[in-house]
């Protein structure tokens, strides 16, 4: 029986760069899509999986993105003396969601490097992974159901969607063997591969669970694609010592790290509040 899956690791030391100049300044992950920051979203759905740990891996300047998951002492003595209570519990509610560690990123070396960066913070326990762009809204959560896969089969597992053939080379791409459906083993993995090289259209969204041996086979890892150590080639390096699983995402996700896909997040998640959405679909009729 695999362990239980208690952390979730979230890389944030990216750049952002493909959100400039927004995000010159200030952390990508802290936009938000209506009211809440894109990375609330994935710690959302990590503590819905049952992974209250929460690993946030930070470049050391950043101080924002943690500061959301903490208590505001402040903030919240003002709500009290006015009376906002409702707002005073929305404001609790996130800095009780979650147990946050942070660890830092010195140098944005890659994925890879990111995640064997947390290797201390996770015990040697199996773990789960979540980018934060990729915003995933499933019945159940989509971590959830790999985590169940995860007890299940007792090796890592990856989540992954079919993309259009000319998107290909903005993922990690696998090539795999159908257990069942929806339910994969991994033959190989390849990182932002040309459309013309690319085993499979089966692409890799930003949701993972692995296990510690990963680690030290990620401080083998040298650069790959983009010059960055890469988690994809982290994990095909494993492959070699066990066996990798993926399961096909059955949901909607949008990748708020590009400008239309926030855009599109944004309108999604919109429409899916009752408090906004009949004023939100008016207004968007009379644009043409
Ligand atoms: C990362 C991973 C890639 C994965 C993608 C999903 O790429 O390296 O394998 O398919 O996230 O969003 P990035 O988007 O950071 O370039």
């Amino acid at each position: 029986m695999a362990a239980h899956v208690r952390s979730v690791v979230i890389p944030a030391a990216g750049l952002g760069t493909r959100i400039l100049p927004a995000t010159k300044a200030f952390p990508k992950e802290l936009l938000p899509l209506v009211d809440r920051p894109i990375i609330q979203y994935g710690v959302e759905e990590a503590v819905a999986a049952g992974c209250r740990r929460v690993v946030l891996v930070t470049s050391p300047d950043n101080t924002m993105t943690a500061a959301h998951f903490a208590p505001n002492p402040a903030l919240e003595a003002v709500l009290e003396k006015r009376g906002k209570s409702e707002t005073l519990a929305l404001v609790r509610s996130v800095s009780a969601m979650a147990e946050l560690t942070t660890v830092h990123q010195a140098q944005p070396l890659g994925l890879g490097h990111a995640v064997l960066m947390a290797a201390p913070a996770v015990r040697g326990e199996p773990f789960a992974v979540v980018l934060p762009d990729d915003v995933i809204d499933a019945e159940p959560p989509a971590l959830r159901s790999m985590c169940d896969l995860f007890a299940e089969l007792d090796g890592p597992v990856l989540l992954v969607e079919r993309v259009p053939r000319d998107a290909v080379n903005r993922y990690g791409i696998i090539d795999a063997s159908p257990l069942r459906q929806g339910v994969y083993r991994v033959r190989d993995l390849v990182e932002k591969p040309d459309p013309a090289d690319a085993p499979s259209d089966l692409a890799i969204v930003g949701r993972y669970i692995l296990t510690p041996d990963l680690f030290p086979v990620l401080e083998q890892t040298g650069a790959g694609a983009g010059g960055e150590i890469q988690l994809t080639d982290g994990l095909r390096d494993l492959m070699a010592q066990r066996p990798i699983y993926a399961c096909e995402l059955s949901g909607v996700r949008h990748d708020a790290g590009s400008r239309l896909g926030f855009l599109q997040a944004s309108l999604y998640f919109a429409l899916k509040r009752p408090d906004l959405a009949p004023a939100l679909r008016a207004y968007l009729r009379t644009l043409d």
